[in-house]
């Protein structure tokens, strides 16, 4: 039996994260269904709220800032809900904890299904939040369980959770912090229509089948070497993403966003993750505000410019 509601409920928040992958370099894909990745990822101030408060019956709601998607993302599927489910049934003994029903509040600010690791900033939100409540009721998570807990939610949510400029490598979750110098600033341009992440990393693979010159780009010394600069313009000329053909071939549309964003005045517009969203790096706030001026004049498309690096997951 779930223990009683308490008369006067205690609400958990925690925030994550969006993300920007500034070089993605695929390589093999692994018996398990993954690729191999080298990626250097950092984290920008778009921010997914997730709220648990103890209730009569389990829900999610979600509150969208960006377009809506047009499927129904508030069922038991929703990664926050699997992160508190995960995180409750790694707490405690072998049985899990013993919690009464939560009701989960997802706050959006990033575009689904967009390439920037909204679903998984929500994950490693919930999972800092479901951490409070379980101390709350007296459980606690042994830090390996928490980290194999955020794994398991997907390949970015490792990310999500720490934050900052990091080296992904393996599927992207084995993580080691990188130096940066200064803080950068982007413009996120999203066509409103998301793109599965799956079906790009396939059509990568296909693409490659028939060219040969479509080698992995492992090698991520140069946008290291960047990152200490501070300058955007080094950031710029370094920013590389080997999915970028693959998301370009299913959405040839996504080319001219990036050539509107260069000549709208960004020093490098390139496919972020596996896209559709764009992410268009500028010399300062005020360009990026005017690059989401420009792109978004028309209606058609979704913008916002945004800092990076940022933290990880937080409680608030
Ligand atoms: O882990 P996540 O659910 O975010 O990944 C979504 C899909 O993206 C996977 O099912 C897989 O097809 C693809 N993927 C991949 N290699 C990675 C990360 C994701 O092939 N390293």
């Amino acid at each position: 039996m779930s223990p009683a509601v308490p008369l006067f409920t205690e609400s958990f928040s925690g925030r994550a994260h969006g993300k920007v992958n500034l070089h993605l370099g695929v390589g093999e894909a692994r018996a398990d269904g993954y690729h191999e990745l080298s990626t250097v990822f950092m984290a920008v101030d778009r921010p997914e709220t997730v709220t648990l408060t103890p209730a009569e019956e389990a829900s999610i709601s979600t509150t969208f800032h960006v377009e809506e998607p047009d499927e129904d993302v508030d069922t038991p599927r929703n990664l926050a809900w699997r992160a508190v489910e995960a995180l409750a049934g790694a707490a405690g003994d072998t049985e899990g904890a013993n919690l009464p029903p939560v009701r989960i509040e997802v706050d959006k600010t990033i575009p689904v299904a967009g390439g920037m690791a909204g679903g998984s900033a929500d994950a490693a939100a919930a999972v800092v939040a479901a951490e409070a409540l379980l101390l709350h009721y007296g459980y606690t998570v042994e830090p390996e369980d928490r980290d194999n807990v955020l794994k398991a939610l997907g390949a970015d949510v490792p990310f999500a959770a720490m934050g900052g400029v990091a080296l992904g490598t393996d599927r992207g979750d084995s993580l080691v912090p990188m130096m940066c110098r200064g803080s950068y600033w982007f413009t996120f341009l999203n066509p409103k229509v998301g793109l599965s992440t799956g079906k790009v990393f396939e059509k990568l693979d296909d693409l490659r089948f028939t060219y040969a010159s479509m080698v992995p780009h492992m090698d991520t010394a140069l946008i290291s070497r960047a990152l200490l600069s501070g300058d955007p313009h080094q950031v710029g000329a370094a920013m590389h993403n080997d999915l970028e053909p693959a998301a370009l071939a299913l959405r040839p549309s996504l080319q001219q966003i990036i050539h509107d964003a260069e000549d709208a005045g960004a020093i490098r517009a390139m496919v972020s993750g596996s896209g559709p969203t764009i992410a268009a790096l500028c010399e300062d706030q005020a360009v990026a505000l005017r690059v989401v001026d420009k792109l978004t004049a028309q209606g058609n498309i979704d913008g916002f410019a945004a800092q990076g690096p940022v933290g990880g997951a937080a409680l608030l």
